[in-house]
C-alpha cells in the first residue's frame, strides 16, 4: 500500500510549550509510524515575523528540533528539515505569487489576527503577508496528502488549495503537477490546551506556557499560580469545574480519568481544596514530562546530534523537493537547460 505524505511544520521562534505538545507533537508521533512524515522547521516563516531576531531563530530551529525529538519524533521514521535550506520551496513562492491577489493575502483570516497581535498595523512586512503562500509552497514541494494543523491554520490550506486550481489550469500538465491536499485538524475539543492563566490558547507571546524544557520546580510554581474557579475560596466551597484549567489539564492529562470523575463531583459538591487539586496536577504533569526531560539530557550529550539529524534530513528532504521542482519548471516553459 502506497504511504501517504505528510507535512507538519514547526515556526522556530522559541521553546515549545505544552499547547505544541496537544495540538501537534502527540499526533506525529502516531503518524510517524503509519504515513512518510516529513517535519519543517519553518526558519523563513519564522523571520518574517522576526526579521530582528536572527540569533533568536537560529537558535530555536535547534531548540524546537530537540523538544520534538525528545518527545518521540524519531528522525528515523520523520524526515526533519530547514526550510531556508532548500532554496526551490521558495522559487515555487515566486512562481506560485503570480496566483494570488493581494486582495485576497489581506483577507486571510489567519493573517489579519496575526497583524493585530503582532501589532503591525501600517508596517506589513511584505514577507509576512504573503508567507501563506510561501507556506503553500512548502506543502506543494511535498505533494502532501494530508496537513496536520491547529484550527488557525485552516485558511491556509484554503489558500494552498487555491493556488493547486489555478496552477492547474494556467499550466496544464498531464498528469496535473498538483493535487487538492487535506487538512487534519484535532477533533473538537482535543487539540487547544488553554493558557495557565484561563485565555484560551497557550502561546509564548502571551506568557502563559508551561515549556517542554521547564525543570519540576518551574512546573509546580506554574500549576500553583494557575487560574481555578475564583468563587471558590474555601475548600468547603462547591466550585465550578467549566472554565476550571485545572480540571481541563487534569481531563487531558491524567491517566486515571476515573479518579478525576470523582475529584470533579467533590469539588463542585464542596470539600476538595484548589491545592490538593493543584498538587495532583504537578504529579501528572511532571510525569509527563519527567521522560522527556531525560531524553533530552541523553541527546545533549552528543552536541553535534540534533545537527546531524537537521542535516541528513535536509538531503532526503531535497531530493523530494527536486522532483517537485522539475515537473514545475517543464509546466511553466522555465526548463531552458535540460
Ligand atoms: N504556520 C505554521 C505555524 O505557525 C508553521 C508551518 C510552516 C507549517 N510551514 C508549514 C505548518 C507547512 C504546516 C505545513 O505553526
Amino acid at each position: 500500500m502506497q504511504q501517504n505524505i505528510v507535512l507538519t511544520g514547526d515556526r522556530p521562534t522559541g521553546p515549545l510549550h505544552l499547547g505544541h505538545f496537544v495540538g501537534s507533537i502527540r499526533n506525529r508521533l502516531s503518524l510517524q509510524e503509519k504515513d512518510k512524515q516529513f517535519l519543517m522547521v519553518a526558519d523563513l516563516q519564522a523571520l518574517t515575523d522576526h526579521a530582528r531576531e536572527p540569533e533568536k531563530v537560529r537558535e530555536a530551529v535547534f531548540g524546537v528540533t530537540l523538544d520534538n525529538i525528545s518527545c518521540g519524533v524519531d528522525p528515523k521514521k520523520t524526515v526533519i528539515f530547514i526550510q531556508s535550506q532548500i532554496p526551490e520551496i521558495q522559487e515555487l513562492a515566486f512562481i506560485f505569487m503570480n496566483l494570488v491577489s493581494v486582495t485576497r493575502l489581506e483577507q486571510n483570516p489567519t493573517v489579519k489576527t496575526e497583524m493585530k497581535q503582532k501589532g503591525m498595523k501600517d508596517i506589513v512586512p511584505a514577507g509576512f503577508l504573503v508567507y501563506p503562500i510561501s507556506q503553500a509552497a512548502d506543502i506543494l514541494s511535498f505533494k502532501a496528502d494530508f496537513v496536520p494543523v491547529g484550527e488557525d491554520q485552516l485558511p491556509m490550506i484554503e489558500q494552498t488549495n487555491e493556488i493547486v486550481e489555478r496552477f492547474n489550469n494556467y499550466y496544464p500538465a498531464t498528469p496535473l503537477v498538483f493535487k487538492k491536499v487535506k487538512a487534519l485538524v484535532p477533533n473538537e475539543g482535543e487539540g487547544r490546551l488553554p493558557g495557565i492563566d484561563g485565555k484560551a490558547k497557550m502561546g509564548k507571546s502571551l506568557g502563559n506556557a508551561i515549556y517542554l524544557s521547564d525543570s519540576a520546580r518551574e512546573v509546580e510554581k506554574k500549576v500553583m499560580q494557575m487560574y481555578t474557579d475564583p468563587g471558590h475560596i474555601h475548600a468547603s466551597d462547591p466550585g465550578k469545574i467549566e472554565g476550571n484549567i485545572v480540571f481541563t489539564y487534569l481531563a487531558i492529562f491524567d491517566p486515571d480519568q476515573d479518579a478525576v470523575t470523582e475529584l470533579k463531583n467533590k469539588y463542585q459538591k464542596g470539600g476538595l481544596g484548589d491545592v490538593e487539586i493543584k498538587k495532583r496536577l504537578i504529579k501528572v504533569l511532571n510525569d509527563t514530562l519527567e521522560p522527556i526531560r531525560i531524553k533530552r539530557e541523553n541527546l545533549l550529550k552528543d552536541k553535534d546530534f540534533v545537527r546531524n539529524v537537521l542535516k541528513e534530513g535536509t538531503e532526503k528532504a531535497k531530493d523530494i523537493v527536486r522532483q517537485t521542482f522539475e515537473e514545475v519548471n517543464r509546466a511553466v516553459k522555465i526548463n531552458y537547460f535540460t
